[in-house]
């Protein structure tokens, strides 16, 4: 299922992303921010435990998240989102899936995998500012549920229909969280009109 987060915080940060004039700074910070405010509404229906607090008055129920959370950003945009929930759920463990898009078949080509163990009884959270045709999101998909992943909730910044058809296709499991939805693509596979190229900007490259 697409969820288009829509408070307002989140879309005057997104303003902010989109903006060409925002420095890596602004840039950087602005990405940790709508991250932590999304874990709101991603987090809504995680599952709770019961448990015995002792306040300094008295003993009370209180309650904790009963699952864990494992955190994956794809390298390398995703990495700028992985702040934004380990400052909530600082007991996370982050595994790391490192692809890259061929700028001429934009086919996604894999480079680096490293993942923590506990996978399957974990919710984990799939980071990438970016879905555009999909295909980079769909293979870390792939992979994170060939280690064992059962449930897994993809969390991008901006998509287009394009990468939230091919998702819906290949993983119809799998919730995706967006900030928005852009019109489309352009012929070299951008975003229209997304943010430019996240990576770049997060990291000062060209
Ligand atoms: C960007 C982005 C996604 C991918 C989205 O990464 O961060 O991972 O493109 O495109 P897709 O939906 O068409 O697969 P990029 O390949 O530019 O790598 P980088 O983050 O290392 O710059
Ligand atoms: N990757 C990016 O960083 N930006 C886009 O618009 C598409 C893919």
């Amino acid at each position: 299922m697409l969820t288009i987060i829509t408070h307002p915080l989140v879309q005057h940060k997104l303003t902010r992303l989109r903006n060409r004039d925002a420095g890596m700074k602004e840039f950087r910070e602005s990405l940790v921010e709508i991250t932590t405010l999304m874990a709101y509404e991603i987090f809504r229906e995680l599952p709770l435990a019961e448990v015995m607090v002792e306040t300094p008055m008295e003993a009370c129920t209180g309650r904790k998240l009963s699952r864990s959370t494992v955190v994956v950003p794809i390298l390398r945009a995703g990495l700028g989102m992985v702040e934004g929930i380990t400052r909530l759920i600082p007991d996370a463990s982050v595994g790391h899936i490192g692809l890259y898009r061929d700028h001429d078949s934009l086919e996604p080509v894999q480079y680096y995998n490293r993942l923590p163990e506990n996978l399957q009884e974990a919710v984990v959270i799939l980071l990438d500012p970016m879905l555009a045709t999909g295909g980079s999101a769909s293979r870390a998909i792939t992979r994170l549920k060939e280690s064992g992943a059962g449930e897994i909730k993809l969390v991008c910044i901006v998509g287009a229909p394009e990468g939230v058809g091919k998702v819906e296709k290949d993983h119809p499991d799998v919730d995706i969280y967006m900030a928005a939805l852009d019109r489309g693509l352009n012929d070299t596979g951008y975003i229209l009109p997304g943010l430019g190229d996240a990576g770049d900007r997060l990291f000062g490259t060209t």
